[in-house]
């Protein structure tokens, strides 16, 4: 209530790019102190019946995580535990450091619930968040908050080629299992705003990759995030070469390219490119995880995204088939408390 009446108004008067650095700050802040965080956690922690979960090994202490591009820096794994999440994937990494897009990168959309997002991968390359990972698992780990890593391909010219972009992921993934950093991996192939555009979404190019990463040891489970305006032949095309791949899930999905799905589509700033989040995205991700569920039965771990802003909108992914479900811009637009509703509604679901 407090968030939405007064804290995002005045927060909404700001730059999105300014206000998203402030939380980072002040998030990884909160995070590294026991006292500020406890705080936090007092407000706006989870305390009700165990709602833990395991997939793939991995245990989860809520079934919810905040999804890949709000901590592309892995600077929040010490807060995010305090507000009822049981994970994060961190990311989208790159093997060598991003800028960005050009600004304004993104842009607020209220009326339709959503933002439009051209990043373009800001992020400072996968050895720094290999470093930060590290010297932080040497202070003490929250039980049951895990850390999946996204990967995605520098977003330059560089890696613009499919053999540049292939060693590329390569690196990242290798230097991830090298270190031991991170308790899964995803990777992304769908990121709508990056220098060479969605390549790996064709089955051929998917094969080529997954094989190439198949060559790396890892034991850890490896998932792909998959892109949301594919018609669902393509999409089961994609699936079929992971079925057959070293690939334990599908996360579904990402940004929705359609600006027509907008609920009031004047809100699109002119020029402007990238892909939409929010409420646009969550009923062909939902429409998507079902079908995924239903063509291939248990064969994948599906991790459900896009539009969970409310707890109606989470349990259709879970009702979907979804295992565990992530989230960024129902927090962006309900504020932390959201967590405790998602958490509330998923125990009752499930006692
Ligand atoms: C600002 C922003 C940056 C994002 N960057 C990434 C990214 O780097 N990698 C990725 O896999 N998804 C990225 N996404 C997509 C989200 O992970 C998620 O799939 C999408 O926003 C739908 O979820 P939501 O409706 O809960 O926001 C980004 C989303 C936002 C809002």
């Amino acid at each position: 209530m407090l968030y939405e009446s007064v804290l995002k108004p005045a927060l909404f008067r700001f730059d999105p790019e300014d206000v998203h650095d402030f939380f980072i700050g002040a998030g990884e802040f909160l995070g590294e102190n026991g006292l500020p965080a406890a705080l936090v956690g007092s407000a706006y922690g989870y305390r009700g019946p165990d709602i833990s979960t395991a997939v793939d090994g991995i245990r989860y202490r809520t079934p919810f995580l905040l999804s890949a591009g709000f901590d592309y820096n892995a600077r929040l794994s010490g807060i995010l535990p305090h507000i009822g999440l049981g994970g994060e994937e961190a990311g989208s990494v790159t093997a060598r450091p991003c800028l960005g897009n050009p600004k304004p990168r993104l842009a607020r959309l209220p009326h339709s619930e959503s933002i439009l997002v051209n990043k373009g991968l800001r992020n400072d390359g996968v050895d720094a968040v290999i470093r930060r990972l590290k010297a932080r698992g040497a202070r003490s780990r929250e039980d049951g908050f895990v850390v999946g890593i996204s990967i995605a391909r520098t977003n330059d010219a560089r890696s613009s080629s499919v053999e540049a972009g292939i060693d590329d992921y390569a690196y990242s993934f290798r230097r991830l299992n090298e270190e031991g950093v991170g308790d899964y991996y995803t990777i992304n192939i769908s990121c709508p705003n990056s220098f060479g555009g969605e390549a790996f979404t064709s089955p051929a190019l998917l094969r080529r990759l997954l094989a190439a990463l198949e060559r790396i040891p890892c034991a850890k489970p490896v998932y792909v995030k998959m892109p949301l305006n594919l018609p669902w032949e393509d999409f089961r095309g994609l699936l079929g070469v992971m079925d057959k791949a070293r690939v334990q899930g599908a996360v579904i999905g990402n940004l929705n390219k359609d600006y027509a799905s907008l609920a009031d589509r004047s809100e699109a700033p002119v020029g402007y490119c990238g892909g939409l989040s929010g409420a646009p995205c969550e009923r062909p991700s939902t429409d998507l995880i079902r079908k995924t569920r239903q063509a291939f039965g248990r064969r994948f771990t599906i991790f459900g995204v896009g539009g969970v802003m409310s707890p109606e909108t989470a349990m259709a992914k879970f009702d979907a088939g979804a295992d565990l479900v992530q989230l960024i811009t129902g927090l962006i637009y309900k504020g932390p408390g959201l967590m405790k509703e998602l958490c509330r509604a998923y125990a009752v679901r499930r006692h």
